[in-house]
């Protein structure tokens, strides 16, 4: 049971692209899409409201079906089954990865240990409908009888992101209730963060999966402390509600058993925002559109589960990405979204690609000897395009881009729309295209710019183009769209997690640090050092003094 190992750079279709890179690492795609003209009809996927486009990458239709290959030969098909059948997949903690049980329908059966746990899930889910609800309309009130005005989300890592993002991302669909975010241990963010707060209109709800987590336990007392400045101990059962899977610390930290909302450990902090973790998101836009938020990541997983390779939009992008890192050695990637509206969509994707890729011991045990995780950023263009994109075009990098756009906006301003898609457009145009010398001395003899001063500019305004990206375009963004979205990433962490032979699912490496934070916070307590390395020796003596 579990995952098998299969290192990826064994198998035959690796050696085969390692050998079919050398007949692509220089070929042009300008040149490719000269010669085909169904270039673009052969190398894109129309699903539900998506559109992917991924004709503009160092592609032919031989680079595609050998990567194929290579996800037939790791058994990706198995591993997505083992996946939903409940196995035991996270093998390094010993769990089921069931996040898409989170999102399914209440007939669907999803099992952990032979138990089904749907019945579970659908008891938090209407606590959270219940609740949400109560405090949207007014129903639950505070401790002098007002409505609420604010929520403070309380957590960090998945316990923040998740909900920080897709509540960012849905702000053209919030109501009355302002939520805050409330994750870093550094007491300014805290104070900051609830320094204009009524306590007698705010609730909390404290995040987090261990509820063992220092950031999330020393904001949550802090946040205590100045809410009891106000209220009495009994209000807390009013003003506290707490998600996690330890019942018993968050009964001990005096919050009401009735306002708990559990979380499984078969569910992963960073892919946990659809269940009680995303009580935030019921809260801040409605118990309805939460329930869209899951009905579209559902949808997008049938569609991994069930879609053959070549039409799976989360598989062909995680080949895609495999290509670029393993054979080209593209060591980053970017994700730009034409939206204000998806600005957290990047930091929360750090989370979940590198939290979850960034592993070099493979399933056997053993270093791994090719890449793994990559690095992932981005920023909302157009803003991104004043700011790196100078480095995309033409930097020394080659960095395989995602571009992610809307057909149409939300306020339905079709002149800023169509100014702003059509810098969506050009942007994945140029990457291609480049300008050539040719084109570029055009330009300068129609603007009757003199032979010495043409001579000296040409290099530097010549693009070389042939920069891969891929182009999602989407109906809109609403609730059901983003949910498909962020389900689409998971997914693609999954795939390529299996393609590298990877454990996905855990994430000892955030261990060390915390380890070693806990020691010099007590060091520094009693104002007495241990033996350090002489460059830690030396800061903490200077922070001492
Ligand atoms: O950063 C490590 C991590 O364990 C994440 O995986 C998790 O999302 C975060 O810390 C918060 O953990 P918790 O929800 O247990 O407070």
């Amino acid at each position: 049971m579990g995952l098998p190992s299969i290192n990826p750079s064994g198998t035959q279709a690796w050696q085969n692209l390692r050998e079919h890179f050398f007949d692509m690492q220089y070929v042009s795609m300008q040149e490719m899409f000269a010669q085909d003209e169904q270039r673009a009809e052969k190398f894109h996927i129309e699903w539900d409201k998506f559109l992917v486009d991924y004709s503009k990458n160092r592609i032919n239709e031989k680079t595609l079906r050998l990567l194929l290959d290579l996800a037939a030969e790791v058994n990706l098909k198995e591993a997505i089954q083992a996946q939903f059948s409940g196995e035991k997949i996270n093998q390094t903690e010993d769990r089921s990865v069931l996040h898409v049980a989170l999102r399914a329908l209440e007939n669907d059966v999803f099992l952990v240990d032979g138990k089904n746990v749907m019945p579970e899930i659908y008891a938090v889910k209407n606590k959270i409908k219940n609740f949400a609800g109560d405090i949207v309309e007014g129903k639950r009130k505070g401790f002098t009888g007002k409505n609420f005005t604010d929520v403070v989300n309380i957590g960090i890592g998945g316990s923040d992101l998740g909900p920080a993002m897709v509540l960012e991302s849905l702000r053209f669909y919030k109501n009355h209730l302002n939520v805050h975010f409330v994750s870093n241990v550094d007491g300014d963010h805290v104070y900051e963060s609830i320094k204009n707060l009524n306590p007698e209109t705010t609730l909390f709800v404290v995040v987090s999966k261990t509820f063992t987590t220092q950031e999330t336990l020393s904001n949550a007392e802090t946040i205590r402390n100045w809410f009891l400045r106000s209220a009495k101990q009994e209000d807390i059962a009013k003003h506290f509600a707490a998600v996690s899977t330890n019942i018993q610390k968050v009964t001990e930290f005096g919050i009401d058993a009735e306002n708990v909302f559990p979380m499984w450990d078969w569910v992963g902090g960073r892919f946990s925002l659809w269940g009680a973790v995303g009580l935030s998101i019921a809260l801040g836009v409605g118990y309805d559109n939460y329930e869209k938020l899951l009905e579209g990541a559902r949808k997008m997983d049938v569609h991994f589960k069930e879609s053959p390779f070549n039409e799976n939009i989360p598989v062909v992008l995680a080949l895609l990405t495999v290509w670029y890192n393993n054979f080209f050695g593209a060591e980053t990637e970017a994700v730009i979204p034409y939206t204000q509206y998806l600005q957290k969509l990047a930091p929360y994707l750090q989370q979940g690609i590198m939290e979850s890729n960034g592993k070099s011991i493979g399933r056997d045990g053993f270093p791994v000897n090719y890449q793994t995780g990559t690095i992932v950023w981005g920023e909302p263009g157009t803003n991104s395009q004043h700011a790196f994109f100078q480095l995309i075009h033409q930097g020394t990098k080659l960095i395989p881009a995602d571009f992610i756009g809307f057909k149409k906006s939300l306020y339905g301003n079709k002149e800023h729309h169509d100014k702003l898609m059509s810098n969506f457009f050009a942007q994945t145009e140029a990457l291609l295209n480049g300008k050539t010398a040719e084109q570029v001395k055009d330009e300068f003899v129609k603007a009757g710019i003199e032979e010495e001063k043409l001579k000296f500019l040409l290099p530097f305004k010549v693009f070389e183009g042939n920069k891969p990206t891929n182009t999602l375009l989407i109906e809109s963004l609403t609730p059901e769209t983003l949910g498909s979205l962020v389900a689409l990433y998971e997914h693609k962490i999954f795939a390529q997690g299996i393609l590298w032979n990877i454990f996905s699912y855990d994430q000892w490496g955030v261990e060390l640090g915390k380890q070693l934070a806990d020691t010099i916070l007590n060091e520094i307590g009693k104002n007495k050092l241990t033996k350090h390395d002489a460059s830690t020796n030396l800061l903490l003596h200077k922070y001492l003094k």
